[in-house]
């Protein structure tokens, strides 16, 4: 019996959330969860979107399964997702891509891993009102984060039998802060002459993963550009739909899909709960349920080729067919 978190979330959280531990419950694996909500409802009841109570949790049972929480724009609360990171010291966030069968795509055998800093850079919200008609953000690097992020993506390359690095910046332009970042990916690519390493500008990036991304096997990037080009790459395999997630520390693993918390689709069954799966098959990994989660992922794999597909896959079922067809698979 394994005792983990799940973390609720808001807008899709809760149905996707629901759809996945069916599933695992189906596969047989035992788990006991403990089941922690976050988000804006909270608020209403205990006065702040990440109560103690969540990230306690978490440090007990180690890892967490969370589903995505919205974070309101301009004012209102500081995002749940990077206060989440941060307490735990979850510095790397691993957003492996690839097509999965029976979602049709542009593009054909992408297979790519986005490695994101994942606890500083402009994403730490170190931010201030000048005057009145001025604002301004600070982008934070440090050697110490800079230099463990970069020695996880070369480690996990060597471990996942990958061949190429890429550090990707805009080192021309922020030549101090993605300078830093740089020079920390060039020094630990030294320490690992089997794995080749190349640099490239974001913008540059972008483009090329549009044009041609089956040249690009691990990508190395600040929290930012991570963010942005992991979308990016989501949309090369089928969307936000599919695109699993993990934070990882030293101590604690949080997984979670790339995406958000969708709240134009909210409350309608009509979520696809495949990247929260996914990200639920990379735990079970996690955990040493190696068995189950081949077991989830043929059952997935073979649902999608059947056809069965959620609206955002250009199929007509809802979450909870989706999640049924999965759990007959099994
Ligand atoms: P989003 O990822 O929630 O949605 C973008 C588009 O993709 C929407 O059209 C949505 O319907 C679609 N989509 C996303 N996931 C889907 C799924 N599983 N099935 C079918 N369609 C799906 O991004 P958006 O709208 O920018 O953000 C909404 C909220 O989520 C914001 O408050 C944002 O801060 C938060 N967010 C939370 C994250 C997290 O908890 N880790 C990550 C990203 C955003």
């Amino acid at each position: 019996m394994h005792n983990l978190t799940l973390i609720k979330g808001d807008g899709i959280g809760p149905e996707i959330s629901d759809s996945v531990l069916k599933i695992i419950k189906a596969s047989g694996v035992e788990i006991n969860w403990d089941i922690q909500t976050a988000g804006a409802d909270v608020i209403n009841q205990e006065g702040v979107p990440l109560p103690k109570r969540v990230t306690e949790s978490v440090k007990k049972n180690k890892i967490a399964l969370k589903s995505p929480v919205t974070t309101p724009i301009g004012k209102g609360f500081r995002s749940v997702n990077v206060q989440l990171r941060k307490e735990l010291d979850l510095y790397a966030n691993l957003r492996p891509c690839y097509n999965l069968p029976g979602v049709k795509t542009r593009y054909e055998n992408v297979d790519i891993v986005v490695v994101r800093e994942n606890t500083e850079d402009l994403y730490a919200g170190i931010e201030r009102q000048v005057d009145e008609n001025t604002a301004e953000s600070i982008k934070r690097i440090t050697r110490e984060a800079s230099l463990r992020i970069a020695e996880f993506a070369f480690n996990y390359a060597i471990k996942n039998n990958r061949k190429l690095v890429h550090a990707v910046t805009k080192a021309n332009i922020c030549k101090l802060s993605d300078g830093l970042f740089l020079n920390c990916a060039r020094e630990i690519a030294q320490k690992y002459p089997q794995i080749e390493f190349k640099e490239i500008l974001v913008d540059n990036c972008c483009m090329q993963l549009v044009q041609n991304p089956n040249q690009f096997d691990v990508l190395l990037l600040p929290n930012l550009y991570g963010d942005i080009v992991s979308d990016l790459c989501a949309g090369l395999i089928g969307g936000l739909g599919v695109a699993q997630g993990a934070n990882i520390g030293n101590e604690y693993a949080v997984f979670e899909p790339v995406h958000g918390s969708a709240p134009d689709i909210a409350g309608q069954n009509k979520a696809n709960p495949t990247a929260m799966l996914m990200s639920a098959i990379e735990m079970l990994n996690h955990i040493g349920e190696k068995n189950a989660a081949e077991r989830i992922k043929n059952a997935l794999f073979k649902t999608l080729e059947s056809g069965i597909k959620t609206a955002d896959l250009g199929g007509t079922a809802t979450c909870s067919d989706f999640t049924e067809a999965i759990i007959s698979c099994l």
